[in-house]
């Protein structure tokens, strides 16, 4: 009676410790590894060993006014095929610091340069092993808040973060994700089963809602927004993509439209009708084609479009947590 007492007090100060302050990882208390002292300036190139083996790099980027015993979110940023983790840091400025003050950024490198899930990856390698090694380590390394773990990627990292969702696995540990101009790409036997807006499209959740944000053009010409047989596989359109997570996640197909930047940008936002308006949300960029949302000329499109995409997606990030 007394211990039963004693654990549902237990039970409630701890449900209500996570939910002001969010999981510490084991890392916190321990000092950064003295080649990433101090925090803070550019990133750095780190090897890593999954646990099959395979050697692996990434870049990391530790916030400035990171210390040990804070925890911090983790971001996940995911380079599109034939490109590189450090461009996708300047691409994706999760490092920029007036976009993302707090939380550890990590760029993964690919095995030629692609992402699994992709027919034109490599065979063979597990990358969702890779980056459930690299949580593990994280959370034993640095002082992670486990409840914040996030992941956003470009076209085939984009596709990427996608297949980590649908991960039985990783669905129950990362927390949001923001695909950009993403490539889903789901096999088929013969380009006759490739019918973009109602291909059913595999998936494998533990875990719902998971939140998405998606970011596309309406000029992609490398993965077109209405999609079509690419590759050897099938490209969902981005339409019935978004729909189908919508309703994986609970809600059903419909959306409240928003109009931006003169109706250059539009807003889908579904799960309203369960007061969850947004969980699933995705921005059409009239006349973008396969770029990073960015008001400033970046390497995607050396004319800016109408917004930044980083801080819309931190701010997505920062709405949802485990
Ligand atoms: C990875 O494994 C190789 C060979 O076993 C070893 O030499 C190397 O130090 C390891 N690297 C890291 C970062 O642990
Ligand atoms: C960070 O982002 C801001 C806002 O877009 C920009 O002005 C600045 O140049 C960026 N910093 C770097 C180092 O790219
Ligand atoms: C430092 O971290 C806090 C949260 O931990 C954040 O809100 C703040 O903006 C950060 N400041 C700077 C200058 O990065
Ligand atoms: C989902 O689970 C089934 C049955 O275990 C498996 O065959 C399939 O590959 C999984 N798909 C994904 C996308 O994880
Ligand atoms: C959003 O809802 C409108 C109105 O029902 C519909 O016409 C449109 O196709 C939907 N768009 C998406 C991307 O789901
Ligand atoms: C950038 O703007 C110039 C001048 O308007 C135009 O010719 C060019 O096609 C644009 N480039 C892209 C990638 O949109």
């Amino acid at each position: 009676m007394v211990y039963s007492k004693i654990a549902s007090f237990l039970a409630i100060a701890s449900a209500l410790f996570m939910t002001s302050y969010g999981a510490s990882s084991v890392g916190c208390g321990k000092d950064l590894p003295p080649s990433q002292q101090p925090p803070g300036g550019p990133s750095h190139k780190t090897d890593f060993n999954q646990t099959d083996g395979t050697a692996r790099i990434y870049r990391i980027h530790i916030p400035s006014n990171y210390t040990k015993d804070t925890p911090v979110p983790l971001i996940f940023s995911f380079h599109g095929h034939g490109d590189t983790a450090k461009h996708q840091e300047d691409l994706s400025q999760f490092s920029n610091e007036s976009f993302n003050p707090n939380a550890i950024a990590v760029y993964p490198q690919g095995l030629k340069d692609a992402w699994q899930g992709a027919p034109y990856a490599k065979p063979g390698v597990n990358d969702i092993g890779f980056v459930q090694d690299m949580i593990d380590y994280f959370s034993s390394r640095y002082c992670i808040d486990t409840t914040r773990i996030y992941a956003a990627g470009k076209s085939n990292g984009g596709g990427f973060t996608s297949t980590l969702a649908c991960s039985p696995t990783l669905s129950k540990q990362i927390a949001a994700i923001a695909p950009v101009s993403g490539a889903f790409y789901i096999p088929i036997s013969s380009p006759d089963d490739c019918s973009p807006a109602t291909i059913p499209i595999p998936c494998n959740i533990s875990r719902s809602p998971i939140p998405i944000i998606e970011f596309h053009g309406s000029a992609d010409k490398v993965i077109s927004y209405d999609g079509g047989y690419q590759d050897g596989d099938c490209l969902p359109s981005i339409p019935h993509w978004v729909r189908e997570w919508s309703k994986r996640d609970g809600y059903g197909a419909s959306n409240k439209t928003t109009d931006l930047h003169h109706g250059k940008v539009q807003k889908y936002e579904y799960g309203g009708g369960k007061g969850n308006l947004g969980v699933v949300t995705h921005y059409l960029t009239q006349g973008l084609g396969h770029a990073w949302p960015s008001t400033l000329p970046n390497s995607d499109n050396p004319n800016g479009t109408y917004f930044d995409a980083t801080p819309i997606i931190i701010d997505f990030f920062n709405k949802y947590t485990l």
